[in-house]
């Protein structure tokens, strides 16, 4: 299957919020808004350590219809979440066992309480066409989509940065998800066109233009993953203990050459952990700059080696995103780049294609993938796209 790049899409998706709205509702709603989820072309497992990461926002999000109410009730349509209706009361949150995606509604406005405790409640109505499970931020372009209707509904002061901290606490501290900012982040301040190189530490970014004959591809494994359940707080932990054990505050602090010093004296598995993260760190940001340059050679070979230290020191690769990134890579060679993207144990890879070589790689994937792992393959050609608070 291929999903065509289109802004015809996002103005689907927005007049179709609008209807659903108004059956639920019985009105119009006061306004419609939109965040976008994310790919992640390079820097994966290094926000949480301080890091630097490589994303873009993706012409897939989730979209919201809203309008305020005099009470504290917040109700809530789920239309791709099987129709569902979920109903709280802003000073009653409780976290829901059943209806999981109403966490990231109900954490998402507990936290953003602390910060700005007289909001009023809220019917709302959410649609959204970024695969969930992918690792394409299904979860975070939810949590700023909300933050974007509420900030309206009560025009709240609130920055790009703040939406993107708050909405990290709400995976953080009730989802029960010790992501890092980076989805939340690129959600909310991505640059049409552009990837934005993001340090993790200072908040500070800088925006790179993906060059117009590249295309932005992303193939999705079907393989289904769920962090929240996944061995990522493990990958967290074990990044940490390293941390520790140099006495830092994180990864970020440490070098290639003081972690080497010290093989010996760490358990081989935490040494790899490291590893991935301290020269996922510099192939980011070579990366960044091989953007500007456009220069393909480089960027194909960050991209190659980011692979392989996901699949053998941070293991959170599986063997079908492996095959889909080899079963690429044969075809771009140096002039394009390919590997997993986001959290990894399953969901997707990005592929840097050069326009010429677009065919090819479609029907490579759509000709070797489902034989060999019995899976069928999604390819979606994406565009960068504008965050919700940019
Ligand atoms: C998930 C998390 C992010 C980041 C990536 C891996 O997407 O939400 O914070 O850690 O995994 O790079």
């Amino acid at each position: 299957m291929s999903f065509p790049v289109s802004d015809q899409q996002g103005y689907e998706q927005q007049v179709l919020v609008k209807i659903l709205f108004e059956q639920q509702f019985k009105r119009s709603a006061s306004l419609v808004c939109h965040a976008p989820g994310r790919v992640n072309i390079i820097g994966d497992h290094t926000d949480y350590n301080d890091g630097f990461v490589l994303p873009a926002a993706i012409n897939y999000g989730t979209t919201i219809a809203a309008s305020k109410r005099e009470d504290l009730i917040v109700k809530v349509y789920a239309h791709d979440c099987e129709q569902q209706i979920n109903e709280f009361s802003l000073d009653d949150i409780t976290f829901d066992e059943e209806m999981m995606w109403s966490n990231y509604v109900k954490g998402t406005l507990q936290a953003l309480m602390k910060k700005h405790p007289s909001i009023k409640g809220a019917n709302l109505a959410v649609t959204g066409n970024v695969p969930q499970g992918a690792g394409l931020s299904s979860s975070a372009s939810f949590e700023i989509a909300i933050l974007k209707a509420f900030s309206q509904l009560y025009q709240l002061e609130l920055t790009g940065i703040d939406a993107a901290l708050i909405g990290q606490q709400a995976e953080n501290d009730f989802v029960g998800c010790n992501c890092g900012i980076m989805d939340q982040l690129i959600s909310a301040m991505g640059q049409q066109g552009h990837a934005m190189l993001l340090d993790c530490k200072s908040l500070s970014f800088e925006d790179a233009p993906i060059p117009d004959d590249l295309t932005l591809f992303i193939i999705n494994s079907n393989v289904k993953r769920g962090l929240v359940d996944s061995e990522y707080n493990l990958r967290r932990e074990q990044c940490e203990a390293v941390a520790k054990y140099f006495g830092k505050s994180a990864l970020r602090e440490v070098t290639l050459a003081q972690l080497n010093f010290a093989k010996e004296q760490l358990e081989p598995e935490l040494f790899k952990r490291a590893r991935h993260v301290i020269t996922e760190n510099t192939r980011a940001v070579n990366a960044l700059n091989a953007l500007k340059n456009n220069d393909m050679v480089t960027i194909s070979a960050a991209m190659k080696a980011s692979h392989l230290s996901l699949r053998d020191d941070f293991e959170v690769t599986t063997k079908e995103m492996d095959g889909l990134v080899n079963m690429i890579d044969n075809v771009l060679g140096e002039k394009g780049g390919v590997r997993m993207t986001g959290g990894g144990f399953g969901g997707c890879v990005v592929a840097l294609v050069p326009l010429e070589l677009v065919a090819q790689v479609e029907s490579v994937v759509n000709n070797n993938y489902e034989n060999k792992f019995g899976l069928k393959p999604s390819i979606y050609h994406c565009t960068a796209t504008q965050g919700a608070f940019r």
